[in-house]
């Protein structure tokens, strides 16, 4: 069982550090990071096919998380070797080339660590004797603090580029004091942050329009973005 005593993992808690095997090598994660964003993220068990398609989306769409200064890393409770065959069917199956970590949790500790695990699996792990974690996503930032929890189950596989719009609206928005809204992608307007008053938003977004006193958007040129 995780130690309930363990600080829950919240957004804008620090991203509980760890040591880990992956199939790059061993690496201490905070330092992995370094000064990158990241995306860490969970799936149930290697050589399954969710998983399969899940992971080729992201091998896919690495070039796009690069370009924003992210770097990718995968989890499951199999072991690296399991991890290093099963790369290989991704590979044939997606055409694509998976370069990012994987690490190996056999033991479930960094699982347990960032609460990867669903309610039945907290309790029934001996008997159903598959190390199953649920589909976890975190972003992080260069300072480690968690930005975005996802919990998927199982059964459904996660959108990648939904994770990379998040990265999007998360990065625009420690630029500049905006939020986004519903469905926003990059390119699209996006909303004068609450504590902006009119006066600074004419300075600061001289194209702003109000819609109503609580809700002003504005363009963001390219180049801002
Ligand atoms: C899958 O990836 O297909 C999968 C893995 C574990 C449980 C259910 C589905």
């Amino acid at each position: 069982m995780a130690d309930e005593r363990q600080n829950p993992i919240r957004l804008g808690t620090t991203a509980p550090n760890f040591e880990a095997e992956t199939t790059q090598g061993p690496i201490k994660f905070h330092d992995w990071i370094g000064d990158s964003w990241c995306v860490f993220f969970s799936h149930p068990e290697d050589y399954t096919p969710v998983c399969t398609t899940e992971l080729g989306a992201f091998a896919k769409l690495q070039p796009e998380f690069t370009k924003r200064n992210v770097k990718m890393i995968g989890l499951s409770a199999n072991t690296v070797d399991s991890h290093d065959g099963w790369i290989k069917d991704i590979n044939e199956i997606s055409q694509c080339n998976l370069t990012f970590p994987i690490i190996g949790d056999k033991e479930r500790k960094i699982a347990y660590a960032y609460d990867m695990i669903d309610h039945q699996d907290m309790s029934n792990v001996d008997s159903k004797g598959i190390a199953f974690t649920i589909r976890s996503v975190f972003v992080i930032d260069p300072k480690k603090t968690i930005r975005l929890i996802m919990s998927y189950p199982a059964s459904t596989g996660r959108n990648a580029a939904e994770v990379l719009r998040v990265v999007d609206s998360l990065q625009t928005g420690d630029k500049h004091r905006i939020t986004t809204p519903i469905n926003w992608i990059p390119g699209e307007d996006v909303i004068v942050h609450p504590g902006v008053s009119n006066e600074e938003a004419k300075t600061l977004f001289p194209d702003f329009r109000i819609v109503k006193p609580y809700l002003r958007f504005t363009p963001l040129p390219a180049d801002k973005i």
